[in-house]
């Protein structure tokens, strides 16, 4: 997980602040982020790329908070969105329209209209239906809709099913095949102004290959536009770039990731735009989590905590594996057990058939790797409030979402 967790004297700290702090100020469960690990993560693709156009979109789905938000926008990334929310939150966080780049295969009229008053750097386009209704609303606004196409190169990330996204049959971007004739009927319309080529093959990736394949098929189809008199200006590679969330397994640094993707492109016209999400955020951020009891079944043994599936679905939903670790540093593991959450499912885990060392209630637990896909895809499942979330920087934390009340859950609804 890089420099910024690791233990000091016994306990588990986030950069120099212990964590038993934050939960005595905030309580638990709650999710806790590094500054320093997610500038270093921003800088590391920087100074990789620094050497061809590039713009970095970090991809705002991976982790929406605001205060993550101006992070990185002062760190002068631009943004990957997929809605009008988070185009409202990036405008919020200071982010520069320009350097924002909208994907999203349901775009409405109401998203597109707000993001061409805004005067974002292009759409990704993902339909023949899509391309024509913002041409529509463009005209309507008198403006041209900067327009890459999202194509589908067909492309096989080696990754997790539900997170792949360059099959032939996965429901995003226009077949490779067809994409030269949907450029040119682009063209021609008088809302839309062609600038550019994107696609993003799938998430959480080790292996370089299926990046440089999709890249080539992209140059491919540039080079033919081009010469056709349809000028592309960028190349858009998506994101998916994988992290670790054990220490044994070892992804592809930035810098490796730049080097091939860079030698595929040299020569070429293209400036480059990259949407990462995961690695400049997953290992920036950890669940913290109290044991609430322990119950020793005949066949299991349970740590039952105070986060749940509602806080952290990854494990349920995709049988993700997170590391988990003792605030207070102990010793090897004394058994086997699964760490489960209070909700009535049993899909509620964070772990399963875990090695872990003795622990007693009361003691806490930072869930790692889960600053990216954490809370953002966290629910009110169970009347649940959603944890809040913490920024570390140095030796100072600041609450960057407030735990939600019962309040907040009910104000919306009417009885
Ligand atoms: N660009 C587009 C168009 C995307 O759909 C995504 C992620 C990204 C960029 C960023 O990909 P990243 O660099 O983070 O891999 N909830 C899942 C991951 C879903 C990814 C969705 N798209 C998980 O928890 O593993």
């Amino acid at each position: 997980m890089g420099e910024a967790f690791r233990y000091k004297d016994g306990e588990f700290y986030a950069e120099e602040v212990a964590l038993s702090k934050i939960a005595e100020s905030v309580g638990t469960p709650c999710y806790v982020y590094s500054y320093a690990a997610l500038k270093d993560a921003f800088t590391g693709y920087r100074d990789a790329f620094s050497d061809v156009a590039t713009l970095i979109c970090y991809s705002v789905k991976a982790n929406s908070n605001l205060s993550v938000l101006k992070s990185f926008a002062d760190l002068g990334s631009g943004f990957d969105i997929v809605s009008l929310g988070e185009l409202i939150r990036v405008k919020r966080a200071g982010g520069d329209p320009w350097k924002v780049v909208f994907s999203g295969v349901g775009k409405t009229a109401e998203e597109m209209k707000a993001a061409l008053e805004a005067g974002i750097l292009f759409f990704n386009v993902e339909s023949v239906e899509e391309l024509g209704l913002l041409n529509e609303v463009a005209v309507g606004l008198g403006k041209k809709a900067p327009v890459a196409l999202r194509v589908n190169p067909d492309i096989d990330p080696k990754t997790h099913p539900y997170i792949s996204t360059g099959f032939k049959k996965s429901k995003f971007g226009i077949e490779i095949g067809k994409a030269a004739e949907v450029y040119r009927e682009a063209s021609g319309m008088k809302g839309i102004e062609v600038v550019a080529i994107d696609a993003h093959i799938g998430s959480q990736i080790f292996d370089l290959t299926p990046f440089t394949d999709s890249l080539k098929k992209l140059i491919a189809l540039a080079d033919d536009l081009s010469a056709s008199g349809i000028k592309i200006e960028y190349i858009d590679i998506g994101g998916g770039l994988g992290i670790s969330y054990t220490k044994d397994e070892k992804p592809p640094k930035p810098a490796e990731y730049a080097a091939v993707i860079k030698s595929v492109l040299a020569g070429k016209p293209y400036k480059l735009v990259l949407e990462p999400g995961r690695s400049l955020i997953g290992n920036a951020g950890l669940l913290l989590t109290k044991v609430i009891y322990l119950k020793d079944g005949t066949a299991k043994k349970f740590v039952i905590v105070d986060a749940a599936m509602n806080d952290l679905i990854r494990p349920a939903f995709y049988d993700s594996y997170h590391e988990i670790l003792t605030v207070r540093e102990s010793g090897e593991p004394e058994g086997t057990v699964d760490v489960v959450g209070p909700i009535c499912e049993s899909g509620d885990f964070l772990a399963k058939d875990r090695p872990f060392p003795a622990v007693d209630s009361g003691d806490l637990l930072a869930v790692l790797s889960a600053g990216a896909y954490g809370f953002v895809m966290s629910s009110n499942y169970n009347t649940r409030p959603r944890a809040p979330e913490v920024l570390v920087n140095g030796s100072s934390f600041a609450v960057a979402r407030k735990r939600e009340t019962y309040d907040d859950l009910l104000k919306a609804e009417t009885d």
